[in-house]
């Protein structure tokens, strides 16, 4: 195992909804511009941009990986680029391509440095209809039905593979459903439980995509953003998994989360008119057991349904009122 002092962070996908706010959390703590923020075509925000080191990059092609790197000594990856569950149905080709091709790339790259460390995320979709839905086991049935799903799977393996194979330090969890309110996410199956905050505070309405009984796990963006620094700054000889923790902090119906809006907002409505990401959300668990992550790494959420709920509705109404 490479032994390095910890360097320059470079983080992917970091216009995305996790990746915009990991940034700026590392760059707090590590130093602005000790973090290479990167993004492969969409615009940064001016908070992206002017508090640090930004560049145009595409993990599909490694060159252009490379090239910043090297340049930016870089010796910790969080590669936060992907293709999330709805879009990957629509393009799965584009899926496989950044989830897998983008993803064998960093560990190649992050291998041949000999970096210090790299995260690489993994979802919920790992897991489908044959898998127990309700507290989802650590060790289960992986067989999912959605290209996304497909590639993650594949992806814990891989980054086990290269800690084993390699001794590189890789670590990832599985996300649940995020929520945040700064970046909104960018076509998975669970947009709907960060969309309704939006339609809540400016139309008083929402038309959710899945039905009033579907259950999924999620978790709030501060929650995310600790719980990935927290693996990340583990010791490793406290883990015996690497790629592949489980990780949640609530389950909740979309009915649920429209009574709890409703607690602050009382004429809000919400109807239901279920699209393809129904199968989806129907195919992946109900709640998770990340026991696992409490174990071995000290795990441990901060919000839950009521606390998200009030916090999200004050920061979007701010944001909304300043017209951001
Ligand atoms: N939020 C993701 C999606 O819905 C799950 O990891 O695709």
């Amino acid at each position: 195992m490479a032994q390095k002092r910890m360097k320059k962070i470079l983080v992917t996908g970091a216009v995305g909804q996790i990746g915009s706010e990991l940034t700026m959390e590392l760059r707090k703590r590590y130093g602005n511009d000790n973090v290479l923020a990167t993004g492969r075509k969409t615009k940064p925000s001016k908070m992206l941009l002017n508090s640090g080191p930004f560049e145009f990059i595409d993990i599909i092609i490694k060159e252009t990986v490379e090239k910043v790197v090297d340049e930016y000594d870089i010796d910790t990856i969080y590669n936060m680029a992907a293709i999330l569950s709805a879009v990957g149905e629509e393009k799965p080709l584009l899926c496989w391509n950044v989830n897998i091709n983008g993803m064998y790339n960093i560990l190649e790259i992050a291998h041949e440095r000999e970096m210090t460390r790299v995260f690489v995320p993994s979802s919920i979709a790992v897991f489908g209809p044959e898998t127990p839905q309700d507290n989802t086991p650590q060790e289960t049935v992986l067989k999912p039905k959605t290209m996304y799903g497909v590639t993650k799977v594949c992806g814990e393996l891989l980054g086990d593979y290269y800690f084993k194979r390699f001794n590189l330090d890789i670590r990832g969890v599985r996300y649940p459903g995020i929520i945040s309110s700064e970046t909104l996410p960018g076509g998975g199956t669970t947009d709907y439980a960060v969309e309704i905050f939006y339609e809540a505070i400016k139309n008083k309405k929402y038309t959710c995509f899945v039905k009033e009984d579907t259950v999924l796990p999620m978790m709030y963006m501060p929650d995310c953003i600790k719980g990935t620094i927290d693996l990340m700054d583990t010791d490793i000889s406290k883990l015996k998994h690497h790629c592949d923790f489980n990780l949640t902090a609530m389950s909740f119906s979309v009915g649920k989360l429209v009574d709890e809006i409703k607690k602050h907002i009382p004429e809000f409505t919400c109807n239901y008119k279920p699209d393809f990401r129904q199968a989806i959300a129907d195919s992946w668990p109900r709640s998770i057991d990340d026991s696992a992550a409490r174990e071995e790494w000290g795990w441990k959420p901060e919000y839950n349904l009521p606390t998200m709920t009030k916090d999200m509705l004050d920061k979007l109404s701010n944001k909304l009122s300043l017209g951001r």
